[in-house]
């Protein structure tokens, strides 16, 4: 089984995609982490991440990045966003994606664009959302907790710029797949965002 969890930054997708991975027993990638690596090294070699040739030469970065703590950095995640949007660092990382969502016996992976490019066949497919105030009170916790000193109104900024960004690409932009199951995770606590994603699932893989 193939499940595709898509949403914006914050909307909770990594929580749950976590959860289905738990719960179905399936391998999970966070496929925003292999940006998040490409944006990493941009900057440890003092790349520009605004040009395509720059980033492409990051896309072969040291597997070993994936494990470093400070890919979570929120200024990390725009850079992502920004390298993410040249058509040759997405074509770059697409087979590596697509291998993984097609490997025996199934997988789960979260992003921006797995239920309309990396697995569009997918057996199962949520597009997760939530208000931008909420995602950025959510991120802005975080971020509190890991110890950052940032203000609210930074982040909710810093989620809207990421929003229009990963939105209006030209290639693969955010979207909610024509056949994957909204859910809004605004009002909802973790455990049952996680529940009701767990039914939605079930559902949908029933009636494939
Ligand atoms: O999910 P995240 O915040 O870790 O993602 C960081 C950035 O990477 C996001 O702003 C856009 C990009 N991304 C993408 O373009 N496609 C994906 N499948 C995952 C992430």
């Amino acid at each position: 089984m193939i499940i595709a969890v898509d949403g914006p930054a914050a909307s909770g997708k990594g929580t749950i995609a976590r959860a289905l991975a738990r719960h179905f027993n399936l391998p999970h990638l966070d496929t925003g982490l292999l940006y998040r690596a490409v944006a990493h090294t941009v900057r440890r070699l003092e790349l520009d991440p605004t040009k395509e040739a720059d980033a492409v030469a990051a896309c072969d970065f040291d597997e070993l990045t994936l494990a470093d703590p400070g890919l979570r950095d929120d200024e990390v995640g725009q850079m992502a966003s920004v390298v993410s949007a040249h058509p040759l660092v997405r074509a770059a990382l697409l087979a590596r994606q697509k291998r993984f969502a097609h490997q025996p016996g199934g997988a789960v992976l979260d992003g921006r664009d797995i239920g309309t490019v990396i697995a569009p066949d997918a057996d199962a497919k949520l597009f997760v959302k939530a208000t931008a105030p909420v995602r950025a009170r959510r991120r802005h916790n975080e971020l509190l907790s890991r110890g950052k000193a940032i203000t609210y109104e930074q982040v909710l900024a810093d989620i809207r710029d990421r929003d229009a960004r990963d939105s209006h690409r030209s290639t693969a932009p955010l979207a909610q797949a024509a056949d994957a199951a909204p859910l809004d995770t605004s009002n909802l606590s973790i455990e049952a965002a996680v529940e009701r994603a767990i039914s939605l699932v079930e559902g949908q893989a029933r009636g494939k």
